[in-house]
């Protein structure tokens, strides 16, 4: 995607987009703690007004003190496709992209024509996981991003990948780096608080595709398995060579992938 900054307000914030191409709206969510930067080696879709936006928080978004939610995140993304003139839009989300996915489908799903769920997951956060989001955001308050960036940074990658590719671990560093302190606590309460998404599987009926890297850590494949299991129709597509960022790790597989689906919508 060629890099230029469109902004919008929604509930008093200065929120960040990019848009390009024309068409049907895909719209592109990123994971946490990173920004609308994740998606640029993808390029544009033939049809499609690919949307990416930077949330709330994180990217050049402005970073509130307190508000963060799935619900939050979710509202403005649906105040984007207002603004946009879009009444729906095919919906892609990339690990927190996806939990946030799930609650744009659940809050609107008459404007949901598509889901694309990458290296994401439909479970709840448990007690164990809930505790370690509240140690993660104290380390952050004292550590800043280097809290962050120590703990996630060996996880995102493919080891391969990032062998041969500092540049692209490079970037991924920067995008953490960037992240405001405000944006990565509320992300992280946000992530923690969020609802259960295994039942909202069954009740899916709009076309699916769940992209998983081979290599995931965070949210493996099998992961990705059960979740397409449970969703009626959906397709599964495994990238071969990528972690947790395929988009970044292999563009041309993800992007083939998502023309395919794309296609079918
Ligand atoms: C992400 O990549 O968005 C996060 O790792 C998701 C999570 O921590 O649950």
């Amino acid at each position: 995607m060629t890099d230029s900054t469109t902004r919008y307000r929604h509930k008093g914030l200065n929120l960040a987009y990019q848009a390009e191409g024309a068409g049907s709206v895909l719209l592109l969510i990123h994971g946490f703690p990173l920004n609308r930067t994740m998606w640029g080696r993808l390029g544009g879709f033939d049809g499609y007004l690919t949307v990416a936006p930077d949330l709330r928080g994180m990217g050049e978004s402005e970073a509130p003190v307190a508000n963060y939610s799935m619900a939050a995140y979710a509202d403005d993304l649906l105040a984007l496709l207002d603004v946009l003139g879009a009444d729906r839009a095919v919906v892609c989300g990339l690990s927190m992209g996806g939990y946030i996915a799930f609650e744009v489908l659940r809050r609107a799903p008459e404007r949901v024509a598509g889901l694309i769920l990458m290296d994401t997951k439909a479970a709840a956060d448990d007690e164990l996981g809930r505790q370690g989001r509240n140690a993660m955001a104290e380390r952050v308050r004292h550590d800043g991003p280097a809290a962050v960036v120590a703990a996630m940074l060996p996880k995102l990658l493919d080891p391969e990948v990032a062998k041969v590719r500092p540049d692209l671990v490079d970037l991924v560093r920067r995008m953490m780096e960037g992240t405001p302190v405000a944006g990565l606590i509320g992300a992280l309460e946000a992530m923690r608080d969020r609802p259960d998404s295994m039942a909202l599987l069954g009740a899916v009926s709009v076309p699916t595709l769940v992209v998983v890297g081979a290599g995931d850590q965070l949210t493996p494949p099998a992961e990705a398995r059960r979740m397409a299991d449970g969703i009626s129709g959906a397709e599964l597509e495994v990238i071969l060579g990528a972690g947790h960022l395929p988009p970044l790790e292999r563009p041309s597989r993800t992007r083939a992938a998502m023309v395919r689906f794309l296609a079918q919508v």
